[in-house]
């Protein structure tokens, strides 16, 4: 008997102490400011920042860290269902002492850049960003440098074993019909197909350096973030970009199935995010939320006059509040995404969770 509890004990530190609590090897994170961890601290012009109070209020140490968010966002979310911690800031690899040390790459990048889009340009707005095609650009180094120190067989198993997760295409609906012009000449239906078919062609080169299994977020009814309302007289939520994204969600998910059909061995777990969002909106007490409307940071009706700056007030019970500031959710929020991604039932997240996949 006392073996045997020995042996529990052994298997119980095995199975929750060790590195089995780590279900993948590595997560890499493209996109905007919905899962931004400080990429664009490091871009000098950039006007898509965030490392300043009130962000962060909630974070561990209560500190700005560039996160777009009262506390941790979504990628922090999904690194920690995984075991590891948050893929750091590709741009705080390649400076400063540890310089492209390839052993800091081992467990993930995030390459994510607030005001980022699928199109080059959406960042007009806000001077510089990160792009899609140079975030796609700088993995394609990550990878050089993992094949240079593993060897190719071995940077292959760990890279085909991780996580590649794409939160991105907000900007570029925003960009639409914004002062960016790059809606111009197009129809919504043709903007939404060419922003998935350059997308897919992104997703290609990544499976080219051994991505396999894609976390791919489809966009929220951003027609009702505060921004949108606030431009309402009635504050209601914006049709024509609520209807942009419904429709290029769609054209995502049919990208993504003829993906899955051309390329064999690719997995993806699609989320749909709109009808979650849609959900805490229209049901909010269900979902733990009191106001769904408003940000909480920032100044002027809804919050939304003005961002969440230091000038600003922000409320004092964030976990009450479906958005942070005037564009993005709170940690509250975030955290309940990623779970039911994760997690969640086939209407949510298809045609496999995200921890399906991982089984896969
Ligand atoms: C790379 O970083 C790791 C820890 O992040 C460190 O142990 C190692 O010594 C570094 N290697 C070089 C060549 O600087
Ligand atoms: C406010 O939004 C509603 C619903 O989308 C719309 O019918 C109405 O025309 C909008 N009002 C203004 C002033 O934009």
């Amino acid at each position: 008997m006392g073996l045997d509890l020995v042996l529990v004990l052994c298997l119980f530190v095995l199975r929750f102490g060790g590195l089995e609590g780590q279900m993948v090897p590595a997560v890499f994170v493209f996109g905007d400011s919905l899962v931004d961890v400080g990429n664009n601290n490091h871009l000098k012009l950039s006007l898509a920042k965030a490392n300043f109070r009130h962000n962060g209020i909630d974070f561990p140490g209560k500190k700005p860290t560039g996160r777009f968010s009262n506390g941790k966002n979504a990628a922090d979310f999904l690194a920690e269902k995984v075991g590891l911690p948050p893929s750091p800031p590709y741009l705080s690899l390649i400076s400063g002492s540890n310089k492209n040390n390839a052993s800091s790459f081992l467990t993930g990048v995030s390459f994510a850049s607030g005001g980022a889009g699928i199109f080059d340009g959406t960042d007009q707005l806000y001077r510089q960003s990160l792009p899609l095609s140079k975030q796609v650009e700088y993995y394609s180094k990550v990878h050089d440098s993992l094949v240079k120190q593993l060897g190719s067989s071995a940077a292959q198993n760990l890279l085909r074993k991780s996580l590649f997760a794409v939160a991105i295409g907000s900007n570029d609906v925003f960009g639409y019909s914004g002062s960016s012009d790059l809606g111009k000449g197009r129809t919504p239906q043709q903007y939404v197909d060419q922003m998935a078919s350059s997308l897919e062609g992104y997703l290609k080169r990544l499976y080219g350096y051994d991505a396999r299994k894609f976390v791919m977020v489809g966009l929220g009814p951003i027609g009702c973030c505060p921004s949108q309302r606030n431009k309402n007289k009635t504050e209601e939520c914006s049709d024509e970009t609520n209807r942009l994204s419904f429709l290029y969600n769609q054209a995502l998910m049919a990208m993504l199935r003829s993906l899955q059909s051309e390329l064999k061995d690719v997995s993806y777990s699609y989320y749909d995010t709109y009808s979650v969002m849609q959900n805490f909106i229209q049901k909010p007490t269900s979902y733990g939320f009191t106001e769904v409307k408003a940000a909480c940071c920032g100044l002027g009706n809804l919050n939304a006059k003005v961002a969440c700056l230091p000038i600003s007030k922000y409320c004092p019970s964030r976990r009450d509040h479906l958005f942070w500031d005037l564009y993005h959710p709170t940690e509250a929020a975030a955290r309940m995404f990623l779970d039911d991604a994760f997690d969640g039932p086939p209407q949510h997240t298809f045609p496999v969770n995200v921890r399906q996949m991982i089984a896969q």
